[in-house]
């Protein structure tokens, strides 16, 4: 029980906490990774501690569906499909995007999971109208053949969803103590800023010496600004949480966006092939490259100070590599590795 609230147990927990050293060495920082990726349904990722919670308010409202909202190649979107595939629900994922031209990444892994994908094509209104809308139909459409839809938000940063971070928070923090890590900094991606409120909530209610920084890896706009604040108050109100926060309390690193969502970045490629030659664990382009490509930055900028511990919490989203948009980028850069013998 968490907050009042329970959850259907389906990941094997604790993730591992490791230590990097060939990053630890080349950055000048005790480098250590929460492997967050590796959650064990759908190909993993941090959606799956938030869907615990999610499932089972969707349980106990009797639901039999899951609907979800999100990017063609939405990660929440598949692990969403993945809860639905083993809890024998039904799932929709609605997108405002057109069809990325193949059925790729986390589009076949959806429809390999038995969801279904509605893609609706922007027609310039407010992303949020179309969303709602799309969404409105689709359910209606479910409803009348008499399923009982639960409708999960963008990312799954709903106040049940952050229930999945706020644990994760307490299990690294126990976990820090274990291994000599109470003063270190925990940096997390941020996008729908679920997992961000989850973790600030996490540390700073259960009072743990964990430092917090996320990294945005979109532009960190005036609407994100007022929704970061706004869902803590909210979250704080729902659960009479007794820490505060003004927005200056919410350390959000919006240096190291390259200006837009999962947009192709050379440097990012760069840093995604770096941890992977280096300690053979795999980043995405979208999230966790961008993110961690943000850390070695403030190591360089001195804003992470050398000598410093970190600790890195990789998320997931690794179908992202196999976008055609990425993936195209790295064959141009890395083909010259392929030796095609005749
Ligand atoms: C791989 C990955 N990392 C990080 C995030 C960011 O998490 P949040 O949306 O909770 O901020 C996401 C969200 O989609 C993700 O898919």
């Amino acid at each position: 029980m968490l907050l009042g609230h329970e959850k259907v147990s389906f990941l094997h927990l604790p993730t591992p906490l490791e230590y990097l050293p060939g990053v630890s060495k080349d950055l000048g920082v005790e480098f250590y990774i929460k492997r967050d990726d590796l959650t064990n349904l759908g190909v993993g990722g941090n959606k799956l501690r938030k869907l615990e919670y999610l499932l089972k308010d969707a349980q106990d409202q009797g639901c039999t569906m899951l609907l979800t909202l999100g990017g063609a190649q939405t990660n929440h979107g598949r692990l969403t499909a993945a809860v639905a595939a083993k809890y024998g629900m039904k799932c929709a994922i609605v997108c405002v995007d057109p069809y990325p031209g193949e059925l790729s990444a986390n589009l076949l892994l959806d429809r390999l999971m038995g969801a279904e994908v509605i893609l609706k094509k922007d027609d310039g209104r407010p992303e949020s109208e179309q969303f709602a809308e799309t969404a409105a139909a689709v359910k209606a459409r479910y409803e009348a053949q008499g399923e009982k839809v639960y409708e999960i938000p963008i990312g799954g940063s709903s106040d049940v969803g952050m229930l999945g971070y706020y644990e994760c928070a307490m299990e690294l923090t126990e976990q820090a103590k274990q291994m000599g890590l109470e003063d270190a900094t925990v940096i997390s991606a941020v996008g729908s800023i679920g997992t961000y409120m989850g973790l600030y909530c996490g540390l700073k209610n259960e009072n743990s010496p964990l430092n917090l920084i996320g990294v945005a890896i979109s532009p960190f706009l005036e609407s994100k600004e007022k929704r970061i604040v706004e869902y803590f108050n909210a979250v704080k109100e729902k659960y009479g949480m007794t820490c505060e926060a003004t927005r200056e309390d919410f350390h959000i690193e919006k240096d190291y966006t390259f200006g837009a969502y999962n947009n192709p970045v050379k440097e990012v490629r760069d840093t995604v092939c770096y941890m992977a030659s280096r300690e053979a664990i795999i980043l995405d382009p979208c999230y966790t490259g961008k993110a961690f490509n943000g850390i070695r930055k403030m190591v360089e900028e001195g804003k992470i100070k050398k000598g410093s511990k970190v600790i890195f919490l990789h998320t997931g989203g690794l179908p992202g590599i196999y976008t055609k948009h990425h993936r195209v980028e790295f064959e141009k850069e890395l083909l010259d590795g392929v030796t095609i013998l005749d």
